[in-house]
C-alpha cells in the first residue's frame, strides 16, 4: 500500500477494545458506501472514477494541455473551493511551491476567482501585461459569484488582447455537461468545454477535468496520477482495520472525536504540502461540519509552525490530535558540510542530510507532543510523485466518506455554504432577495 498508518503514538490515548467496538460501524459505513445506500448516494461518482473516467475526454485534456504549453506564458485557473484547491494542491506538491519562479518549459499558473479581492485581480492583470494568456474557468454550477466576476474581467482583457475570435482559442470552461449558465454561455461563445461529472461534488473532483487540465498544463503525468488512485481503489477495500490503513484512519478519527477531541491538525514537514492541507481542510470541513458535529480540520507545517503554534500544541487546551503525513524519501537530498573552526557549532551534523535532520525533528516533536497529551497518528507515503499523490488523494477521499458515515451524517452535501451567499446577494440588491435585504439592512444598522 502506498499509504501506511502507524498508531504507535496513539496507544496511550486509546485501547484495542475501542478498535474492536468501532469496527462494526466502519463495516456498516463500508456497506452503505459500496451498496450506495447511504446519505448523499447520488454523489458517489468518485468511488469508481479512477477506472471509470471518460477516456476520450482524458485524451482531449492531454492534447489541450500540450496546446496551452505551446502558446501560453500565463495560464489562469478561475475557480473557488473544490473548483481550484485540488489542482493547486497537486501542482505545488508535485512541482513546487515556487512553481512559477523556477526554470521550466510550462506556463506560469495563477489562481483567481477564489476571493473578491480587487487587489488580487489588479495584480494579476499587471502580471498578464505583454504575456500570452489562457483561461480555464471552472464552475460546476456556473453561478458562483467569485469566479463569475473574475471570468468577466479576464474575458474582457483577453478580448482586448486577441479580439473575440482569438480569445475563443484561449478560453476553456470546465462545468456541468448539460445544464447551467456557464455551459450555455460557453456553447454560445464557442469555447471548448470539459465536464464536471454528475455525481462528483467539488471537493471530490480533483481527478476529473477540474483538476486534471491544470495539473497536465503544469507538466505532471496525469496517467500516473490516475493509476495511483486506481491502485488505492483496489487496495482500500478490506473491512479489517489491520489490512486497510484508510479505514483505520477513519476509525481513529471517530474514536478520538468521541473522546472529546475537537480539532484534527494535519501536520507535514514539507512546505510544498501546504496547499494539500488546504485541499484536505475543505474535504473534511465541508464533509463533516454539519448538524453541529465534526472535527475542525486545521493544519500546520513543521518545523515552521513549531515556532508559532508549537507552544499552543504542546501546552494549550487539550482539544486536538495530530495527523502527521510523512514522506519517506524527499525529492532532493542536501548534505550538510564541514566548516573549519565550527563557528556556528554545526559540525556535529557534518555529513548528515537535511532530510535526516527533518526526520529527527519529526521524531522529537511526536514524542514531545504525545508527552503533552496530544495523540499522534502517522501516515507515511514513500515519495513525492504522481502515483503516490493519486493514491493519497483517493485515500483521503475514501477515509472522509467512511468517517462521515460513521459520524451519522451526509459527507457529500454542504448546505451551510449557501447562507452567506443568500445574504450577500440580498445586500447587493439581486432581484428576488428584497425581503431578506430589508431584514439584513435593519440588523446591520
Ligand atoms: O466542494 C464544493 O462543492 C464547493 O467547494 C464548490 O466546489 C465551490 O463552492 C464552487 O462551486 P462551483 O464549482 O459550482 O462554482
Amino acid at each position: 500500500m502506498a499509504v501506511t498508518i502507524s498508531d504507535k503514538h496513539l496507544m496511550k490515548f486509546m485501547s484495542c477494545e475501542e478498535y474492536t467496538a468501532i469496527a462494526p460501524q466502519i463495516q456498516a459505513a463500508h456497506t452503505l458506501l459500496h451498496k450506495k445506500e447511504g446519505l448523499g448516494n447520488d454523489h458517489l461518482g468518485w468511488v469508481d472514477w479512477p477506472v471509470a473516467y471518460d477516456k476520450e475526454e482524458f485524451d482531449r485534456i492531454k492534447k489541450t494541455a500540450a496546446k496551452i504549453q505551446s502558446d501560453t506564458d500565463v495560464f489562469i485557473v478561475i475557480g473557488i473551493g473544490g473548483s481550484y484547491l485540488g489542482a493547486r494542491a497537486a501542482i505545488e506538491f508535485l512541482k513546487s511551491q515556487h512553481y512559477n519562479a523556477l526554470p521550466k518549459k510550462t506556463p506560469d499558473i495563477y489562481y483567481i476567482g477564489n476571493s473578491i479581492s480587487s487587489t488580487a485581480m489588479a495584480e494579476l492583470l499587471q502580471l498578464c501585461e505583454g504575456k500570452d494568456v489562457t483561461l480555464n474557468m471552472i464552475s460546476k454550477s456556473g453561478t458562483t459569484t467569485e469566479p463569475a466576476i473574475a471570468f468577466r474581467i479576464l474575458r474582457e482583457m483577453l478580448v482586448k488582447k486577441y479580439g473575440k475570435d482569438g480569445a475563443r482559442q484561449r478560453i476553456y470552461c470546465t462545468t456541468d455537461q448539460k445544464k447551467g449558465i456557464l455551459k450555455k454561455f460557453a456553447t454560445d461563445e464557442g469555447y471548448e468545454t470539459f465536464v464536471v461529472p454528475d455525481g462528483i461534488g467539488g471537493r471530490y473532483s480533483v481527478l476529473t477535468a477540474v483538476g486534471l487540465l491544470p495539473i497536465a498544463v503544469a507538466g505532471a503525468d496525469i496517467d500516473a496520477l490516475m493509476q495511483g488512485a486506481a491502485d488505492a481503489r483496489t487496495d482500500l477495500m478490506s473491512t479489517d482495520l489491520e489490512q486497510n490503513a484508510c479505514y483505520k484512519y477513519a476509525a481513529i478519527r471517530n474514536i478520538l472525536y468521541r473522546k472529546g477531541m475537537a480539532v484534527e491538525l494535519l501536520v507535514s514537514y514539507e512546505p510544498s504540502f501546504t496547499m494539500m492541507s488546504e485541499w484536505w481542510k475543505q474535504l473534511y470541513g465541508e464533509s463533516e461540519g454539519k448538524n453541529h458535529k465534526g472535527l475542525f480540520p486545521a493544519s500546520v507545517i513543521f518545523s515552521t509552525d513549531l515556532h508559532s503554534m508549537g507552544q499552543y500544541i504542546q501546552d494549550g487546551r487539550r482539544i486536538l490530535f495530530e495527523t502527521v503525513v510523512q514522506i519517506d524519501k524527499p525529492k532532493y537530498e542536501i548534505t550538510i558540510g564541514y566548516e573549519e573552526g565550527d563557528s556556528d557549532g554545526l559540525n556535529f551534523l557534518e555529513g548528515k542530510t537535511m532530510d535526516y535532520v527533518n526526520k529527527k525533528a519529526f521524531e522529537g516533536t511526536v514524542l514531545a507532543h504525545t508527552d503533552g497529551e496530544v495523540p499522534n497518528v502517522i501516515l507515511t507515503i514513500p515519495e513525492v510523485n504522481e502515483h503516490e499523490l493519486g493514491y493519497l488523494i483517493y485515500f483521503f477521499e475514501k477515509a472522509c466518506a467512511i468517517s462521515g458515515y460513521t459520524m451519522c451524517l451526509n459527507p457529500f452535501d454542504q448546505p451551510g455554504v449557501e447562507s452567506y451567499k443568500k445574504n450577500m446577494f440580498a445586500l447587493l440588491g439581486k432581484p428576488g432577495y428584497e425581503d431578506l435585504r430589508a431584514d439584513l439592512e435593519a440588523r446591520l444598522k
